[in-house]
């Protein structure tokens, strides 16, 4: 069976969805919708597909199977909306909004008209093998302290910068190192969190939001975990990972690979997956199949990963601690 499907956005991501559905046997890229129809037919004609100027628009024209939602923090809300309605699947990049409301009123909506719809969202990590070794060997009620990072540059798109257009970097960034703490270290309790604009405005115009922080993290078990951020660094220079301190030693997980530290033994696993790839397999099961087991982050779940990268901006403005 042949699934039909359509994309919303015509930037860097929807390109790296459209490539992976373009390459995948009997899937057809039915639509693209741009912020604009002209952006929209622009970026189909590469994939044979055509360009509209609205969900509403493109799902009026065509069945679709479901939709691949690749649009800034700050364009969520209408689009799940009026495909929820439709009852149209969707898989959505993350995160799932600026702020905690937006995805919260959206998940309600969809609580109330399509129940049973199949969603997945974005955070690919959660598909690596490496992660899958981490769940396989880490108990939650062992791990001690974690601590986490994403310390990179300042990105080039406009709506990055803006802090009432992208969340800010915890929210649009960070946010696959809180997803992967509570995927391997279970849920969290209470946030606090430090943020400041160190160097504002040094040579990036326009920008708002905070350049350096730190959230440190009470999880439910008991653990304390700290995950620090920063865009200050200089292009191509940055790295971003998270370890685990437990009672059987080091587990030290980063983008590429996993170093395992136990007494007189220490192992390297270099990562071999591509965690997009089976992230998008794993959707498309479930959407000829009905057997969602593959997917490994939904959109009620990803919720929760919102609430807390959400709190913490909440707690770096007020000073206060946020319990959840
Ligand atoms: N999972 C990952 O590894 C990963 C990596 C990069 C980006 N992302 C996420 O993907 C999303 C998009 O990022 P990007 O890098 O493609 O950004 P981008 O700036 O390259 O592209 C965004 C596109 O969305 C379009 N757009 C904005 N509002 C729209 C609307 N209402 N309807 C239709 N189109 C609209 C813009 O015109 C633009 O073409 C972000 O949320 C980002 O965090 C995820």
């Amino acid at each position: 069976m042949t699934l039909r499907i359509g994309i919303v956005g015509t930037g860097g991501f929807a390109r790296k969805h459209a490539d992976l559905l373009a390459a995948t046997d009997d899937v057809e890229i039915v639509g693209i919708v741009g912020s604009s129809k002209n952006k929209g037919d622009v970026f189909a004609i590469q994939y044979d597909s055509l360009g509209y100027e609205s969900v509403s628009a493109m799902a009026d024209a065509q069945v679709l199977d479901a939709v691949y939602i690749c649009v800034p923090p700050m364009a969520h809300g209408e689009i799940e909306r009026e495909l929820i309605e439709r009852g149209i699947p969707f898989l959505v990049e993350k995160p799932l909004g600026t702020d905690a409301e937006v995805p919260q009123d959206i998940l309600g909506f969809m609580r109330l008209k399509s129940p049973d719809m199949i969603t997945s969202v974005g955070y690919h990590f959660r598909y690596q093998d490496n992660v899958e070794r981490l769940r396989e060997d880490l108990h939650p009620g062992r791990i001690g302290i974690a601590t986490g990072m994403w310390m990179g540059d300042m990105p080039e798109v406009s709506w990055w910068r803006k802090q009432e257009q992208s969340g800010g970097q915890f929210i649009e960034q960070t946010t696959h190192i809180v997803d992967l703490l509570r995927h391997v270290a279970g849920e969290v309790d209470e946030v606090h969190a430090v943020y400041a604009s160190r160097f504002p405005e040094e040579e990036w115009e326009n920008t708002n939001v905070h350049d350096i922080g730190t959230v440190t993290l009470k999880m439910k078990t008991g653990a304390v975990a700290t995950i620090s951020n920063t865009c200050v660094l200089p292009s191509g220079v940055g790295k971003a990972g998270l370890s685990f301190y437990t009672r059987e030693g080091l587990w030290e997980w980063t983008t590429g690979h996993l170093k395992v530290t136990k007494i007189n033994e220490e192992n390297v696993f270099a990562e071999e997956s591509n965690p997009y790839f089976r992230q998008t397999k794993a959707f498309l099961h479930a959407l000829r199949t009905g057997d969602r087991s593959g997917i490994l982050s939904d959109y009620a779940d990803a919720c929760k990963t919102q609430e807390v990268t959400f709190a913490a901006l909440q707690s770096a403005l007020s000073g206060r601690s946020i319990k959840l």
